[in-house]
């Protein structure tokens, strides 16, 4: 795809200096309620890329915890101990479970052991407790000892057990122990005293995980999630439902059960990018899709799985399941349907109720493949789409349009999915674009048919000057220009019913693909503008869409100006979202009509910076996020100057 020249965007988009005309009156009838608003509008997208899960949200700090990567060592160092004596082997025992592989360590002298990496390192907390946990069992006569070690950055040990007592039949242990030092890049050492020892899922999580569960996520970022209030889950992506190719798709049954049964696979996202080529990225699936629906339900969110639809990535391999080799991945949807939602005495049903949620999910929402395109993803959509709306008709379905909002791919799929309107509920439209097609865009649903098939914007950023700059995160020029484009969504939510940007999680050790809407590292989590624009409008979304004129016209882009209004009729609140892209202040008088009163004060939630390409870092978190103000009104008249280059969401108390 050719880059656009983003110089000459923000060059432009800089300068850009519009005719302001202060004096025309925006009207707001803040009684004429027209399209509801889904409570599904502004959702989340989660796709393990940029170490979102593992060395993400999944809470384990220990890399390769099976020995499953291709090089089985990977993440593991050998301990270097004058005066000891030992070896190792790598066995592989096919019968064992998913995950065949595990370590022997025999010691004859001295400590013997490996010392473990952690996902660029080991986040580690003062007085923070800590649960390790591993398979092991003894070989021969003698009696080892194993010994855990934390270790900070200087070598020195912040916390440390021992298991003793260990048997000859496989067998878990466990211990906790308690940490010294914060330490953002810790290591584990591990390693026996004497004997021989087969050590298998060496794992070790901080107790402070989301809800405090075993196998948890890391809290910190689930509440950034929690905090968007969102309307649904999409997960588990993006391109790795598809893989590389067949074999490394994402298949949801490998990821349920018990944890050390899940069979570890490559991540798609660890060859695809050589400038940012991650070896050491796997899936050990310890975020399945059980945590998913948990995680769904946590945070209030619809669970929305896409299921691979027998296509591998159309980037890269193309692979296709023939039509008659179909029935597997159907199968596949189908009996996900039981897992989610299917009674106990039922085989799927029975496994979600064995792994602690007897009461189903709920599951609503499924999305055949992921960005699929081409006739033959349309044979392979008919055959789910026939099989689904027989058995299970309760189910809405997603359909795919492509990667593209724009190109022939794209046109192809939604003139097929017309003539197929009963079989399909939502069709899910991508855009990674720059400044100029965002801005473009706010009125793109405009002309979109209410009583059709529903829009899922499932993946979308404003692609700014970011990708030129390797320190640069996201940007407020990226955020400014989504705002704008959202007023588009939001005003349209007769058409649109969900939305999600995308990706959702990025460490900056370790990324693949930016922008995307929340960094972290080992400890701590920040926020891009873009993720405090998701929020404004998530929180802030509202029951019904009102309209917002200026001369009888929706404000897209006139004077700079872009917006949209909503309300809340339970909460008795009427929402106004403005985005002010031009470089002036920009004086404003909002008409509010409508029979019933207003309260005289309100609020307003700013975000605001001339400063168009700057970010939010781990170091300075807060260079740009909402500032919130006290309003007031003259009867039903608000008059306010709108800053420069910034994104504003009134709330005004209705009576
Ligand atoms: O969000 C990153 C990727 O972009 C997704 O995996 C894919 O669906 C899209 O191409």
């Amino acid at each position: 795809m050719k880059k656009p020249c983003f110089f000459v965007i923000i060059l432009a988009f800089l300068f850009s200096f519009h005719n302001v005309n202060a004096q025309t009156p925006i009207i707001v009838n803040y009684e004429d309620y027209q399209a509801v608003i889904q409570p599904t509008m502004w959702g989340i997208f989660f796709e393990d890329i940029n170490f979102a899960a593992d060395g993400g949200i999944y809470a384990e700090l220990v890399k390769n915890r099976s020995f499953e990567f291709y090089k089985p060592l990977m993440g593991w160092k050998r301990l270097k101990r004058e005066d000891s004596k030992g070896d190792y082997y790598i066995l592989n025992h096919d019968e064992m479970s998913e995950n065949p592989r595990f370590v022997r360590l025999e010691c004859e002298e001295g400590e013997y052991g490996f010392e473990n990496e952690g996902f660029r390192g080991m986040g580690l907390k003062k007085d923070m407790e800590y649960n390790f946990s591993i398979w092991a069992r003894k070989m021969g006569d003698n009696s080892p000892m194993l010994v855990i070690e934390l270790l900070d950055s200087t070598n020195k040990i912040v916390g440390s057990s021992t298991i003793s007592n260990l048997t000859s039949e496989w067998k878990q242990y466990k211990t906790s122990f308690t940490c010294s030092a914060d330490e953002p890049k810790g290591r584990m050492n591990l390693y026996i005293t004497q004997g021989t020892l087969d050590i298998d899922m060496v794992s070790l999580f901080p107790k402070d995980t989301w809800k405090q569960r075993e196998n948890g996520l890391r809290s910190d970022l689930v509440q950034m999630l929690a905090d968007l209030e969102p309307g649904f889950l999409r997960f588990p992506g993006g391109c790795i439902v598809e893989g590389h190719d067949l074999s490394v798709r994402y298949q949801w049954k490998k990821s349920v059960g018990p944890v050390e049964d899940r069979k570890v696979i490559v991540n798609r996202w660890n060859t695809e990018f050589m400038k940012r080529h991650t070896p050491d990225y796997f899936q050990s699936f310890g975020l399945g899709f059980y945590e998913y629906f948990l995680l769904a339900e946590d945070i209030g969110a619809e669970p929305l799985p896409i299921i691979n639809c027998g296509m591998a990535c159309q980037f890269n391999t193309k692979e296709l399941a023939t039509m008659d080799q179909l029935g597997p991945y159907i199968q596949d949807a189908l009996d996900l349907v039981e897992f989610a939602n299917g009674s106990t005495d039922t085989k799927w049903g029975k496994i979600r109720a064995d792994m602690g949620h007897p009461e189903p999910f709920n599951l609503k929402y499924m999305g055949i493949g992921n960005e699929q395109w081409g006739k033959q993803y349309l044979e392979r959509y008919d055959e789910f789409a026939k099989t689904f709306r027989e058995k299970h008709p309760e189910i809405k379905l997603i359909g795919a349009v492509g990667p593209s909002p724009d190109d022939s791919r794209f046109r192809f799929l939604w003139d097929e999915f017309k003539k197929r309107e009963g079989e399909v509920d939502l069709l899910d439209e991508h855009y990674y674009k720059n400044p100029d097609w965002f801005l473009a865009n706010a009125t793109r649903y405009d002309n979109y048919d209410p009583g059709g098939i529903k829009v899922f914007a499932g993946e979308y950023a404003c692609h700014g000057p970011e990708n030129n700059d390797p320190t640069s995160r996201n940007t407020w020029l990226s955020a400014l220009c989504e705002a704008a484009l959202m007023t588009g969504l939001e005003r349209n939510a007769g058409a649109v019913n969900m939305c999600s940007y995308a990706p959702l999680f990025a460490h900056v050790d370790a990324w693949q693909w930016r922008p995307d809407l929340i960094w972290f590292d080992n400890l701590h989590v920040v926020g891009t503008p873009n993720y405090y624009v998701q929020k404004l409008y998530s929180t802030h979304k509202g029951t019904n869409v009102v309209p917002i004129t200026s001369n009888d016209q929706n404000l897209t882009g006139q004077d700079s100006l872009y917006a949209s209004a909503t309300v809340d009729a339970n909460k008795k609140l009427l929402y106004v979202k403005i985005a002010n892209t031009s470089g002036q202040t920009v004086p404003v008088n909002f008409d509010l009509e409508g029979k019933s009163g207003l309260k005289g004060t309100g609020k307003v939630n700013t975000m605001s910076s001339q400063e168009l390409l700057i970010y939010n870092t781990i170091e300075k978190p807060a260079q740009i996020v909402p500032i919130v103000k006290e309003i007031k009104l003259k009867g039903k008249t608000l008059t306010y100057s709108l800053e420069p280059k910034s994104f504003n969401v009134f709330e005004i108390p209705l009576k």
